[in-house]
């Protein structure tokens, strides 16, 4: 009887250690992952999930980063920073911004902090954040554009200021820097109903003026990627945490004219974006007109639980096609 209860105990002992060392469990499928399962929970290489929505990806020497909001049940807590180099595993590599315990501060804790992009400047070596910043207390109404800077991809980033780009309110937003490293601000003014863009300061920490409206559709939630000598451009309609429907604008020059061509998704559920929400566009490293469709399924009473939805974006005629798939791989690019 005394063996058996040692036995017994051993067994349970072992099996508590084990679970301990070993961390939260990943799927079989996350394990071994060299797919991509939209709308699934994602884990990191530790097996916590992965939180980092309305997010952008950086490429910087060999290693892609992530960048996305942290959220709670619904509070912001900061940015988050993951590091990959396949796409497929993802290191935590911390809070890379963290809400302010200062009163003063326009980052007090308490403030929302949304869609952060992380762009390198080639001469000042630094990692430029903007994001989206709503004031503590003010609902949406500040809707301001914020900037963050760092020495290092991984942070830690120190806040630099809050404005509305040349006095214009600003909500969701990109970025985007092309071929000539000249970087620019896509973002929803005038209470959403117009598009802009503005051109960076050579440093990327300031708009210039060269700042103008590229539609005025009541649209957000901008994606902007180039293809050659064409500019696309998706965008969702303005439904708060709801799915709607998406569009893609294709354009020759980023201050226009742009021209709508559609709904770029397509089969079922397509008319709601899969259930997301459009928030960056990756040109994958090393593969020509490679690009990767990055949307959030915002679940609002439960924000940090929000999915992603990445999707290979695929072309007809040259317009984009982006079809839903419940798992794929990087080889879609070689087919
Ligand atoms: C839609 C935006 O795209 C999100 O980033 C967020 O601001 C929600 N609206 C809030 O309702």
């Amino acid at each position: 009887m005394k063996k058996f209860v040692f036995l017994l105990l051993a067994t349970l002992l072992r099996g508590t250690a084990a679970r301990a060392f070993t961390g939260p469990d990943l799927s079989e499928n996350q394990k071994d992952s060299t797919v991509f399962m939209p709308g699934e929970v994602w884990k990191d290489e530790h097996g916590n999930v992965i939180n980092a929505h309305g997010g952008g990806l950086l490429h910087n020497s060999g290693t892609y980063y992530w960048y996305g909001e942290v959220r709670g049940e619904t509070e912001s807590k900061g940015v988050n920073v993951y590091s990959s180099k396949d796409l497929y595993h993802w290191k935590f590599e911390g809070l890379g911004l963290k809400t302010s315990s200062d009163p003063k501060s326009d980052i007090v804790s308490g403030c929302i902090i949304e869609r952060p992009k992380v762009i390198f400047n080639q001469k000042t070596k630094k990692y430029v954040m903007w994001f989206h910043l709503e004031m503590k207390g003010q609902g949406y109404d500040a809707a301001r554009a914020a900037v963050a800077i760092s020495n290092k991809p991984t942070g830690p980033f120190t806040f630099v200021k809050s404005f509305r780009p040349n006095g214009h309110m600003s909500r969701d937003m990109g970025l985007f820097v092309d071929s000539d490293q000249a970087a620019y601000h896509i973002y929803s003014a005038k209470d959403n109903y117009d598009l802009r863009i503005s051109r960076l300061t050579d440093d990327y920490l300031s708009p210039t003026s060269q700042d103008s409206l590229l539609f005025s559709k009541h649209r957000e939630a901008p994606a902007l990627f180039r293809k050659g000598d064409q500019y696309f451009l998706i965008t969702s309609g303005c439904t708060g945490w709801a799915p709607n429907r998406a569009s893609v604008h294709v354009s020759k020059s980023l201050f226009g004219p742009w021209e709508m061509i559609g709904d770029p998704m397509a089969g079922p559920k397509s008319e709601l974006t899969f259930g997301g929400q459009s928030t960056f566009v990756l040109a994958v490293q090393g593969k020509k007109d490679a690009f990767i469709f990055m949307a959030d399924v915002w679940k609002p009473k439960d924000l940090k639980d929000s999915r992603y939805i990445w999707l290979p974006i695929g072309f007809r005629d040259n317009k984009p096609v982006i079809e839903w798939k419940d798992q794929w791989g990087l080889s879609v690019f070689e087919e």
